[in-house]
């Protein structure tokens, strides 16, 4: 065996690529630390998260997917889900994520600025829970955002005008909640907007 490692370069070279994932496997990401956030701010009626621990890649978590490389988080889809409990900010540390479904939980409070740093997300969907506060105003920093829906949730205040700078923004349902005022007329500058 070690004569073999000694004269095959290829074997040496996986060898070396086999310890350095043992590395990088001890390594615990900010990702991983953000969902373990996630998973102790939530309660979790019917275990779902049972697979979210450190034993085991990320990527293997139920819900997570990752990017081809195996590295950063890219979509967590958590819908109907029965999750109880409030978003922490150290959700915005998932700083590559393409998608966050939360859709159809009993998740509440308002909306952590920290989500300002999300800044790849294309999709948010929040609607069917119960979270509260204004619709912030910070929402307008997610220029990428293509999807945006909060239904029935218990959001209040106005609609911001800083939605106008959301120009990928293609569809939108802010229906069901309690939500004053007249739509923002800065909203005719959404030019992909369809629905
Ligand atoms: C990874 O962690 C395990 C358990 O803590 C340890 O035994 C092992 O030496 C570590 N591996 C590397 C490559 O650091
Ligand atoms: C997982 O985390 C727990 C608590 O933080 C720790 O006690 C345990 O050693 C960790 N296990 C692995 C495999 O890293
Ligand atoms: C992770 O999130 C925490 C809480 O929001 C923040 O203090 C910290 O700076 C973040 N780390 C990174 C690397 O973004
Ligand atoms: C968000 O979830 C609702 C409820 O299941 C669903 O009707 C809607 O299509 C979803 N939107 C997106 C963009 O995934
Ligand atoms: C977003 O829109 C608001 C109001 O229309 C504007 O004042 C603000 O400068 C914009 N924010 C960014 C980050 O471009
Ligand atoms: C959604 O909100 C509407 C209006 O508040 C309400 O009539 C409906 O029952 C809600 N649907 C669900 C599934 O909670």
């Amino acid at each position: 065996m070690a004569n073999l490692c000694f004269h095959s370069p290829f074997l040496m070279f996986s060898l070396l690529c086999f310890q350095f994932t043992l590395c990088l496997t001890n390594f615990t990401t900010n990702d991983e630390l953000a969902l373990l956030a996630f998973k102790f701010s939530v309660k979790d009626p019917y275990n779902h998260l049972a697979s979210w621990s450190n034993s085991s890649s990320i990527c293997n978590w139920v819900g997570v997917m990752c990017d081809s490389h195996h590295e950063r988080v890219i979509a967590l889809n958590l819908g109907e889900m029965g999750l109880k409990g409030i978003l922490p900010s150290k959700i915005g540390n998932l700083s590559f994520l393409l998608e966050l479904d939360l859709h159809s939980n009993n998740l509440y409070g308002e909306l952590p600025k920290e989500l300002i740093q999300l800044h790849k997300l294309q999709i948010l969907n929040l609607s069917y829970n119960e979270f509260n506060g204004e619709i912030p105003i910070w929402i307008g920093s997610l220029f990428t955002l293509q999807h945006f829906h909060l239904r029935n949730n218990s959001f209040g205040g106005v609609i911001p005008k800083s939605i106008s700078n959301l120009s990928k923004l293609e569809t939108l349902n802010w229906n069901g909640n309690l939500i004053e005022g007249f739509t923002p007329f800065e909203i005719g500058k959404l030019s992909s907007l369809k629905i």
